[in-house]
């Protein structure tokens, strides 16, 4: 595995593996590498003759009172997990690299990163959409694969490629748990004993909707009240931010929990904002 961490190397490198005939696949991240970024990784090698990945944690997606200085950070550890994961170009540069002082153009979406976590993380999704819109002109990837964990993510990214034009493709991978059911995440890092087990409540409640939606009880306003009433009585230390049952493309609230609809939760346990989901 090659490291670069300058734009030039890494368009240098995208240029040739593509006059080559080779079919780049991209893995974006933000480091702290866990089973589900690797599951990323291992997905974009069946897609793709040559891997990228980028361990860039973006400040421009981070709010003004999130965690951007103690989000966690091992690139000893990340460099030797892409390595064994079958990544090819590890792309990890600076922030000073990747935005100019006076940079003044940004991604903006106007209607899908309104509700679910855009309502509270004003500026976040803008952040997320102009890094990746950027990453992909430094990687110039065939195609690039993100995370369900991320659903709003992962639907902005699939909105921005088709009103861009952009002529990549993109993957969406299933969320990666631990054997308990907690979502793995950078995050998880920053719990204490008591608080995961709270959190594990958030994968709980999601999988008690869709069974109950799979027993035909399917009307969004019910599931939404007994997922609220579990939450209460079993982690009234939680503390729920929205729970949302959506069409998964449009993101728009739906009354009924059919086949393809997306059960979306965030709460912050403690200092930690967690976010879990499933599509039925
Ligand atoms: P990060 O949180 O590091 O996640 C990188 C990718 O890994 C995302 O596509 C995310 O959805 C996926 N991922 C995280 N946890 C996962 C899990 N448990 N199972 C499956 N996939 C998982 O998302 C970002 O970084 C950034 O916003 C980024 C897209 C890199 C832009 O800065």
């Amino acid at each position: 595995m090659k490291t670069l961490s300058t734009v030039a190397a890494m368009q240098a490198v995208a240029r040739e593996q593509r006059a080559a005939g080779h079919r780049v696949g991209f893995v974006p991240t933000m480091g702290f590498l866990h089973e589900g970024h690797l599951s990323l990784m291992q997905l974009a090698r069946e897609h793709a003759d040559v891997v990228v990945a980028s361990v860039f944690v973006n400040p421009t997606q981070f709010g003004p009172n999130e965690d951007l200085d103690q989000y966690p950070r091992n690139m000893a550890r990340d460099l030797e997990l892409c390595a064994s994961s079958g990544v090819d170009y590890l792309f990890c540069p600076s922030a000073e690299e990747v935005y100019t002082p006076d940079c003044s153009v940004y991604v903006d979406e106007d209607v899908l990163s309104t509700g679910l976590c855009g309502a509270s993380r004003s500026g976040h999704f803008r952040g997320v959409l102009t890094v990746v819109a950027k990453l992909f002109n430094m990687v110039m990837p065939d195609v690039a694969v993100f995370g369900q964990k991320d659903a709003q993510q992962a639907a902005l990214i699939q909105r921005m490629v088709r009103d861009l034009n952009f002529p990549i493709e993109i993957v969406v991978s299933p969320i990666v748990r631990e054997p308990d059911g907690l979502a793995m995440s950078s995050r998880n890092t920053y719990l204490s004993v008591d608080e995961r087990a709270q959190a594990l409540w958030l994968h709980r409640v999601l999988k008690q909707a869709a069974l109950q939606a799979s027993e035909g009880a399917d009307g969004s306003a019910v599931l939404l009240s007994d997922m609220r009433a579990l939450l209460a009585h079993e982690a009234p230390s939680l503390d729920v931010e929205y729970i949302e049952i959506v069409d998964a493309v449009s993101l728009v609230p739906v009354e009924s929990a059919v086949s393809g609809v997306l059960i979306a939760i965030a709460a912050k346990v403690g200092k930690t904002r967690l976010i879990d989901n499933v599509i039925l």
